[in-house]
């Protein structure tokens, strides 16, 4: 079984074709970077993955539940590419308030964890609505894996965060042992993540394997490996 199983999904918004029989299948554990240009369908994919968007053909299960169910609910982590936490809470307040509703037990032990972690300590107690643009997205991060899920959606997860924030951030996403479809536009980011990758255009899978392959591809050419990635996305 697979953990991520998407399987020739068609999704319409009106005339527009979003997802044009696309499948995606990730083995329990794995990690995909999902890339493609802006409009390809990256972020309605995730949303049909997190149970927020019906398709209207196709099957969608995560470990083996539809995405809307209780179960699915409990073993899924997303974070949406636009996310916010509540504005007007504290940010020890939005661990609290989330974690508390998410029913984690251990719910002080892992405010601490993350406020240290993530270096909000300074901040615990300030509104969300003063702080900076980083740092509302690691508490975002933080809502979003705090009940260690097992199956992680994360559009463009490390969006704004300093550099030694990604840095710890995928190295705690490592050791999760979790299964992740992550959607990024940064292949450094890709390339540190995860070993594979799929490239989506138009709705449609155009290429998938290895990021070694791209970047070999690349020193073969001569070139960068954002601009292999460019060559095959004008392919559609
Ligand atoms: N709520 C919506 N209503 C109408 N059209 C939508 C809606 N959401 C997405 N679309 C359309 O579906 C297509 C795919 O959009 P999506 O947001 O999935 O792209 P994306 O790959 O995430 O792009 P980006 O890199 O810009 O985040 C686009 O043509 C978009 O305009
Ligand atoms: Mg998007």
């Amino acid at each position: 079984m697979y953990c991520i199983d998407f399987n020739n999904i068609k999704k319409y918004f009106g005339n527009n074709v979003a997802l044009n029989d696309l499948t995606i299948n990730i083995n329990c554990g794995e990690s995909i970077s999902l890339i493609g240009p802006n409009g390809a369908g990256k972020s309605t994919t995730i949303k049909i993955l997190a149970g927020l968007l019906e398709p209207d053909s196709g099957d969608v299960l995560i470990s083996g539940y539809k995405p809307n169910t209780e179960e699915a609910k409990k073993i899924i982590g997303y974070l949406p590419e636009d996310a916010s936490p509540y504005l007007t809470l504290s940010v020890r307040e939005n661990l609290e308030y989330l974690g508390a509703l998410r029913g984690i037990d251990d719910l002080n032990y892992k405010t601490d964890f993350f406020l240290d972690f993530l270096k909000l300590r300074e901040y615990e107690r300030n509104k969300v609505s003063s702080l900076s643009r980083g740092n509302r997205q690691k508490l975002s991060l933080a809502l979003a894996i705090m009940h260690e899920p097992k199956v992680l959606l994360l559009d463009e997860p490390l969006n704004y965060l300093d550099i030694p924030s990604q840095e710890d951030v995928i190295k705690y996403f490592k050791k999760m042992n979790s299964t992740f479809l992550v959607s990024t536009h940064i292949m450094s980011i890709a390339e540190r993540f995860t070993d594979n990758v799929i490239i989506i255009n138009k709705g449609q899978k155009i290429w998938e394997g290895e990021i070694k392959q791209l970047k070999n591809r690349g020193e073969e050419e001569n070139a960068s490996m954002e601009a292999v990635i460019s060559e095959i996305m004008g392919g559609l």
